[in-house]
């Protein structure tokens, strides 16, 4: 571990577990969302997971995000599990326990591609070599089982079977252990939905009571706040927000640019040269992903329990 506030995101969500509450999860895919996550767990005195999708392997260096991350832990008074969002193949855990990610996720129920579903058999032999390597070095995992979706609106939603589920974290035991946490299909989808959800949270309830481990909402963009509380009771403890950093990131930048536009022909107008500043521009989205985080930490109860 390279902080001592790093830790394995086991610690937070059974903390989460036995008070009640859910520790958000953040992507994170620059320094700019990485600093607004860890400001916002500061400013709110939050336990925190921030975490890095496979996906962003397409955009940058995960490891240079990571470098970021790992900084930032550094510095943090606040406990942190840096977490790999929907790794998908053994391959890229590998590359993200390298760089010392305190905590993983295997998404087993798609193959590579992201869009192929894995069979059960799949799932269960990807899902069981994951474990024994994280294990291993004190690496929590989360291991997903179901297809997410929106009920009613997306094709091959597959809510999770509580009997499937209960089977499935006995078949992936390594050495007498199985994950850490499970994510759930509930109705939620990835990204903004269409109208408005239903969310299982008597579903939620079931998978509670059948495995007693902490489940994870994905999706949890454009969840009601009163089904995140809802789920939550029932036995959510760790939900995952990424769209609405990119939303809150995206609204203010539009408001910077329209006041910059304006400036811009005043300058232009006057015969003064305009200003360029990049930091002026990207520094008030940080700060609005900052807020829009916050609000999620207290919404989730985790805000207070760092
Ligand atoms: O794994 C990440 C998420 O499940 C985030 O979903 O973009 O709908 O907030 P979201
Ligand atoms: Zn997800």
């Amino acid at each position: 571990m390279k902080s001592k506030m790093l830790v394995p995101s086991k610690e937070l969500v059974q903390d989460a577990k036995a008070g009640g509450y859910a520790v958000g999860a953040f992507n994170a895919v620059n320094m700019e969302t990485a600093q607004a996550i860890f400001a916002a767990a500061e400013r709110e005195n939050s336990p925190l997971i921030i975490q890095v999708t496979q996906t962003t392997m397409a955009y940058t260096e995960p490891e240079d995000v990571a470098a970021v991350i790992f900084n930032l832990a550094e510095r943090s008074s606040i406990p942190v599990a840096v977490h790999l969002d929907h790794g998908r193949s053994f391959g890229v855990i590998m590359r993200f326990l390298k760089m010392g990610f305190s905590s993983v996720m295997i998404d087993g129920s798609l193959q590579e591609d992201g869009k192929t579903p894995r069979t059960y058999e799949e799932n269960v032999a990807v899902t069981k070599q994951v474990i024994e390597a994280a294990h291993s070095l004190g690496v929590s995992v989360e291991a997903e089982i179901g297809r997410l979706g929106q009920i009613g609106q997306d094709s091959g939603v597959a809510l999770t079977d509580p009997d499937e589920a209960a089977k499935f974290v006995e078949d992936i035991k390594f050495d007498g252990k199985t994950v850490d946490m499970l994510a759930v299909a509930i109705g939620t989808r990835h990204g903004l939905f269409k109208g408005k959800p239903i969310i299982r949270s008597d579903r939620v309830k079931e998978l509670a009571d059948k495995l007693d481990m902490p489940l994870v909402m994905h999706g949890g963009t454009g969840v009601p706040d009163e089904d995140v509380q809802k789920g939550i009771e029932a036995g959510i403890c760790k939900v995952n927000i990424d769209t609405q950093i990119r939303v809150a990131f995206y609204d203010r930048l539009l408001e910077v640019v329209t006041e910059k536009e304006k400036e811009y022909a005043e300058a232009d107008a006057a015969g003064e040269p305009r200003k360029y500043d990049i930091r002026k521009i990207i520094a008030p989205t940080r700060d609005a992903m900052t807020d829009a985080i916050a609000e999620k930490m207290r919404l989730f109860g985790s805000a207070g329990k760092a």
